[in-house]
């Protein structure tokens, strides 16, 4: 097992009703701000149940926190919380009003020329600082209610950037499986799939003797392949939704990814397509994955053998016959929780492959990858893969 440090200081309030508990939360005293997305807090008595947990609060609201949050909207929040005096924020949403949030906490306290240095120039400039963050969380999937990452889009240029700080590790986070029923089938979908695709990041890369992680990984996974689908077929299931919401934040909470090597070319991948064609998140996962796994077969062989045998039960065939099994099986699963898994089925051409080598050219990419050893050629031949 490699060396690791784990730090996870946010405290998780979960389960039905766990959102009166805001006023024991939330500090007395504080200016607070609310953040918000498009309103679906409003039709499904969310939002109702935080004004009325936070009476005698001074509340400013911000909303309008669109998915994939923008840097435009978001500076707006920031001037916002900076001309209130804002001590706390509370954000209330799914991933993107979490790391919208995320990025106006470490805004409002920037003492660099420009905030979007941030994600820009992450590996430069770290955030030191930034205002406290209390979440309830709206949607299982992102593991950001329990982590320090943050991906924001610059709409001007397309840019799909993260940044991570431990200071933007919100306080607490509210986790009532009830929000669940309210998603539209889609989300859920997006959910399940961005949550199984986290932990390939951090499982599906190479042995280094760490059966702990491995055993708490797959276990993540077969949680996602049972429950998931119980929570599409039965929208008021308050289990299956309990089970679903807590492997989401299981999956990118540190806890599994600490002492092993860690991918995430999926998701470096993944964000262009969302940054040039709109893609969801979750879907964007669905298309790069299989494509990640087929390439990179050889230098992912032991894992990609373990996960089919733990998890998909193939133990037949020949080393190639059960990875192709295994791919199989993956594509099956996205597949019948209604994710199309090619460029084609949304729409878009070999034409993205020229917009990604380039801008991943500029950015001066060498590698990314567990080993650092996917390269430019490989990102272009796996978008090639899975064009149709
Ligand atoms: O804006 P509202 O009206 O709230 O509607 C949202 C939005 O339209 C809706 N929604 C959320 N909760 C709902 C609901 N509708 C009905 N009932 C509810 N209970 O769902 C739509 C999508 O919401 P969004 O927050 O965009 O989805 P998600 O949670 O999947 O977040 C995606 C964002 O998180 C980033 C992604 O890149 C993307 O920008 N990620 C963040 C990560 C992190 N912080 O660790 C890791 C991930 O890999 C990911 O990159
Ligand atoms: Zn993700």
């Amino acid at each position: 097992m490699n060396n690791f440090e784990f730090y996870n200081p946010v405290k998780i309030c979960f389960g039905k009703g766990e959102i009166a508990k805001l006023s024991k939360l939330v500090p007395k005293g504080a200016n607070v701000m609310l953040t918000y997305g498009g309103g679906s807090i409003k039709k499904n008595g969310v939002y109702d149940q935080v004004i009325t947990a936070l009476k005698g609060y001074n509340i400013i609201e911000f909303n309008g926190i669109e998915a994939n949050p923008h840097y435009e909207t978001l500076m707006k929040g920031v001037a916002l919380a900076k001309a209130h005096k804002i001590d706390f924020l509370l954000a209330v949403g799914g991933g993107s009003v979490l790391d919208g949030t995320k990025f106006i906490a470490a805004a409002a306290l920037w003492e660099g020329s420009d905030p979007w240095e941030i994600l820009s120039r992450r590996s430069e400039f770290h955030v030191e600082k930034a205002l406290p963050i209390g979440t309830v969380l709206t949607l299982p999937a992102t593991g950001s209610e329990m982590n320090g990452n943050s991906v924001v889009t610059r709409w001007e240029t397309h840019d799909k950037l993260a940044f991570d700080s431990e200071h933007v590790m919100p306080v607490f986070s509210i986790l009532d499986p009830e929000v669940v029923f309210s998603l539209p089938q889609i989300q859920v979908a997006n959910g399940i799939v961005d949550a199984f695709a986290h932990v390939m990041e951090q499982y599906l890369t190479y042995p280094v003797n760490a059966p702990i992680q491995d055993r708490f990984a797959e276990s993540i996974l077969i949680t996602l392949i049972e429950e998931g689908p119980k929570v599409l077929a039965n929208r008021t299931d308050y289990e299956s939704a309990a089970n679903f919401m807590w492997a989401a934040t299981m999956a990118l909470n540190g806890l599994i990814g600490a002492g092993v090597p860690q991918d995430w070319a999926t998701h470096t991948i993944g964000h262009e397509l969302t940054a040039f064609h709109g893609i969801d998140h979750g879907q964007t996962l669905c298309i790069i994955l299989p494509g990640i796994m087929n390439l990179k077969r050889e230098t992912k062989k032991e894992k990609i053998l373990q996960y089919g045998e733990r998890v998909w039960k193939i133990t037949e065939g020949s080393t190639n016959e059960r990875i192709d099994a295994t791919i199989k099986k993956t594509v099956g699963f996205f597949e019948s929780v209604g994710i199309k898994t090619k460029l084609a089925d949304y729409g878009v051409g070999s034409d993205i492959i020229v917009k990604v080598v380039d801008r991943f050219t500029k950015r001066g990419i060498k590698g990314i990858g567990e080993r650092g050893d996917l390269t430019i050629a490989d990102v272009a031949e796996i978008l090639e893969l899975q064009l149709k």
